[in-house]
């Protein structure tokens, strides 16, 4: 059933980390950069890299198995072209960060 879902709380997650949660056989990858938490798919439509175990510079991640990078908020690659990874909306409620599931 669609609605948010607590996936972390901000002590998990503080400025600068990530995190991988599972939550209904779906895998997310949690940022949070400079305060703002995002959720992407965490699974790399490359190969299957584990996008929240990437190297985070500004809001771009590197995927840490061949480099393929991807804007945080917005999933966008970023070579451009049509290539968006999904991307969850993100509700912060006291000390929970909730996201949208399907
Ligand atoms: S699996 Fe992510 S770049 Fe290859």
């Amino acid at each position: 059933m669609p609605g948010f879902v607590k996936l972390a709380t901000l002590g998990e997650l503080p400025p600068g980390g990530t995190k991988e949660v599972e939550h209904d056989g779906r895998i997310y990858a949690l940022f949070n950069v400079d305060g703002q938490i995002s959720a992407l798919d965490g699974i790399c439509p490359h190969q299957g890299g584990p996008l929240a175990e990437g190297q985070v510079e500004g809001t771009t991640v590197t995927c840490p198995w061949h480099g393929w990078q991807f804007d945080v908020r917005t999933g966008q690659n970023s070579l451009g072209g049509r290539l968006r990874q999904p991307v969850s909306e993100v509700k912060v409620e006291g000390q929970d960060v909730l996201v949208a599931v399907p």
